[in-house]
């Protein structure tokens, strides 16, 4: 991989952090960034020793301040819809790839920041960080997925809320609505993303892996298919040697040590 401004580094265990490196523009996502998040996303997809993704912000002050607004500016309107495009497939990688993620957000969350943390299975931030959706302030429609994760994750009204008033809000009211699930203080961000990761990773990888996908299946294709999926999801964890184990290891009162199959 040739990357530009992104830190990739996997350790023993196969969780990859991402750092995104732009802190003099607050890590703005500009082409390369997006570019380099598709080198790295299509890796860890491919990877069957990467097991899960801590991504995060270089500095103290910014996760992602949103897409680089230089790069806007002069855009066509085909040009903008094929950057949107762009930046939505990326996102989308991230999100249906099945190996669990963190977004740690370590300062601002703004516009295609957010829309990039929701893309993740959690959201972990510091205290300090604020999150919004402001690209109504300048003019434009959120292009990364902000009209449609935002809803799904903290309902339509206060979505609604967020998305027209362009206003941010802070760490607490993000935990508070359900849009962030923890708060941690910067010094134990990252450690706790580990931990979180750890305890996720001791579970049944097939099992896993299938709640996302039936998670997502219900949301993008309605209930009906969402219970099929379950359905069809549960069968195959119950009759594999990961359910074997699970089930012994509950009877003999030890932890299960899962193959993955
Ligand atoms: N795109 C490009 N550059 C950005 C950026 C973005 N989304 N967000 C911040 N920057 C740049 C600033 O232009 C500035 O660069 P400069 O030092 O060369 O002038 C640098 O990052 C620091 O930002 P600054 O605005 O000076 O910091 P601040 O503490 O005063 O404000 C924010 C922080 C996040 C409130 C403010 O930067 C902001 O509103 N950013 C844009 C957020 C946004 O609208 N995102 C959606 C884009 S579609």
């Amino acid at each position: 991989m040739s990357l530009s401004h992104i830190h990739f580094h996997v350790d023993d265990d196969g969780i990859a952090l991402l750092t995104i490196n732009r802190p003099e523009k607050l890590n703005a996502l500009n082409h390369a960034v997006i570019e380099d998040l598709r080198q790295c996303f299509g890796r860890v997809q491919g990877e069957t020793l990467i097991r899960a993704v801590i991504l995060t912000g270089a500095g103290e002050r910014a996760f992602v301040a949103g897409a680089d607004i230089s790069e806007l500016a002069d855009a066509t309107a085909i040009q903008a819809e094929v950057l949107s495009a762009r930046g939505q497939s990326v996102f989308r990688m991230l999100e249906t790839m099945r190996k669990p993620s963190v977004a740690a957000i370590n300062g601002y969350a703004m516009g295609g920041g957010l829309e990039l943390a929701m893309c993740c299975t959690v959201r972990i931030a510091v205290p300090e960080a604020r999150l919004g959706q402001p690209e109504v302030k300048l003019g434009i429609v959120p292009g990364y997925g902000g009209t449609q994760r935002l809803p799904r994750l903290i309902g339509k009204g206060r979505a609604l809320d967020m998305l027209l008033t362009g206003d941010p809000i802070d760490a607490a009211e993000a935990q508070r609505i359900g849009l962030v699930s923890y708060l941690k203080p910067r010094a134990e961000l990252l450690s706790f993303s580990r931990s979180w990761l750890d305890k996720v990773l001791a579970n049944g990888p097939l099992a896993i892996g299938l709640v996302m996908q039936a998670v997502e299946s219900g949301l993008d294709g309605g209930i009906a298919a969402g219970l099929q999926f379950e359905a069809a999801g549960f069968g195959l964890t119950a009759a594999s040697d990961d359910c074997r184990e699970g089930t012994r290891a509950f009877l003999e009162k030890r932890k299960p040590v899962f193959a993955g199959r």
